[in-house]
């Protein structure tokens, strides 16, 4: 399972890049709104900043929603570096415009998906990646690890290529039912993932460890 770190936060994307085991980083206009990171130039500016930290895929997404200015945008994105790879909704225009970059090798990222049928439809339309918004649908009562499961199932059946990118990863526990549900990717708070190390009893064990070395040095 590769892991992506959901923030735009150049601080937290170091720090999950120094424990070694960051494959990639998401975005989307609210988590750049959010470092007050403003201003197409800034905006861009930005990316790049990302990508010279990690070594795998920085998602970057598009604002526009016609199918036009998702392609010219999509273009100037792929074009700043190798590592980025456009996000897209999932929208009609945004299906067209991963057929599109799909066509024309920049890789996608469909993002905002909450039903097994868009799944399958960004998986058609060439999508590199499928971004299943398992907290949301958590958050209006609805079972976000049972979309993961069908989507794997429906991608199994047909070895489609696309991978589930599990998103809106809220704890830990999201991350480890992701995993054993298969989902390829999951991208979550540095919490979320920092939470995968805590045991007590790994501290209890190590504390006596120390504890009996100590006496017999
Ligand atoms: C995915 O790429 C999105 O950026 C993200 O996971 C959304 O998460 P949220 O529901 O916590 O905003």
């Amino acid at each position: 399972m590769k892991f992506f770190i959901d923030t735009a936060n150049l601080d937290q994307i170091r720090e999950a890049q120094q424990l070694g085991v960051l494959d990639g980083v998401t975005t989307n206009p609210s988590l750049m709104a959010k470092e007050g990171i403003t201003g197409r130039n800034n905006i861009l500016k930005h990316y790049v900043d990302i990508c010279n930290i990690v070594e795998g895929d920085v998602s970057a997404e598009v604002i526009a929603t016609d199918f036009e200015g998702m392609i010219k945008e999509g273009e100037e994105l792929a074009d700043l570096h190798e590592q980025i790879v456009v996000k897209v909704p999932m929208i009609r225009d945004g299906v067209k415009a991963l057929k599109y970059f799909s066509d024309h090798s920049i890789r996608t990222n469909c993002t905002l998906v909450f039903s097994a049928g868009q799944a399958l439809l960004a998986a058609k339309a060439g999508a590199n990646y499928v971004s299943p918004f398992i907290g949301r649908l958590d958050d209006v009562s609805s079972d976000g690890l049972n979309l993961i499961a069908e989507i794997r199932q429906i991608y199994d059946n047909y070895a489609f290529e696309t991978e589930i990118l599990a998103a809106s990863i809220r704890h830990t526990m999201h991350i480890i039912d992701c995993a054993k549900l298969g989902a390829d990717v999951m991208t979550g708070p540095l919490s979320a993932i920092d939470g995968l190390l805590k045991h007590p009893l790994t501290d209890i064990g190590l504390e006596k460890f120390l504890a009996d070395y100590r006496k017999g040095n």
